[in-house]
């Protein structure tokens, strides 16, 4: 199986940060392991670190796009925009984006369409609340989510799905393996239901070195969405290390 390690550095970075990051980890990064580093738009735009991030064999990749591709957007930054710089992939629907930016899943399905159109890969994040688990709602939660902010333009070789339980980011607090490995067994049912059988499907919320071996072994996760232990290169290298190794 090929494993996906995606950082997601949120507004948090340098220049200097990611020189030093991509050089790092480019020694990680393997043919069953590829690394996808989505650092603030600002360190996208620097030639240098998209030619070191090419020769280091990680990938790079935008935190957002907007679904239109030019326009009167203040602020936003379009697929196409990020293709230009070298950009191969792009999160659409992080939980932090619904919830600060009110976005829904038709705009996140939008949003993955554009990035289709121009040749990125979709890493659609998808995840429940705390309320919404505790309630017994979390997988049709999730399910109806999945369904609504996928695109047409979706297939498994354009897309990879995050499930980020929204009680898990960023708190420490990690879904136990039993409930991952009951949420990915559904979804992967969902996907094959759309026609999009071996749909790549990531983890994420609180991936740590420490529980990262056990969370990727589990059948059906292909790799993991990683906020915190992401800005510290020795953890993320660790959490590729990680990986199951070889063809699974
Ligand atoms: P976390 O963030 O690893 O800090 O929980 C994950 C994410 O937001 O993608």
């Amino acid at each position: 199986m090929r494993y996906f390690l995606v950082a997601n550095w949120k507004m948090n970075g340098s220049q200097s940060f990611a020189r030093d990051w991509l050089k790092r980890l480019g020694r990680h990064s393997d043919d069953n392991r590829h690394i996808i580093v989505c650092p603030p738009a600002t360190i996208l735009g620097n030639p240098e670190i998209a030619t070191l991030a090419e020769q280091q064999g990680i990938g790079l990749g935008g935190q957002d796009c907007h679904a239109a591709s030019d326009g009167a957007f203040t602020g936003w930054v379009s697929a196409p925009m990020l293709a230009e710089l070298g950009v191969s992939a792009v999160i659409v629907g992080h939980s932090e984006r619904r919830e600060f930016a009110q976005e829904s899943d038709s705009d996140v399905a939008a949003k993955a369409a554009a990035a289709h159109q121009a040749g990125l890969l979709a890493i659609v994040c998808v995840g429940e609340s705390l309320a919404q688990r505790q309630a017994g709602a979390a997988e049709a939660t999730v399910e109806a989510q999945l369904r609504a902010s996928l695109s047409t333009s979706s297939n498994t070789s354009n897309t990879l799905v995050a499930y980020e339980p929204i009680w898990a980011i960023g708190t420490g607090q990690v879904a136990q393996p039993a409930d991952v490995a009951a949420m990915h067994a559904h979804l992967a049912q969902v996907c094959a239901d759309m026609g999009l059988a071996r749909m790549p499907l990531l983890y994420g919320g609180s991936v740590k070195p420490g529980n990262a071996g056990d969370l990727l072994a589990l059948e059906h996760v292909s790799g993991a969405l990683v906020g915190g232990a992401a800005l510290q290169a020795d953890s993320f290298a660790a959490i590729v290390d990680a990986t199951p190794a070889g063809e699974g």
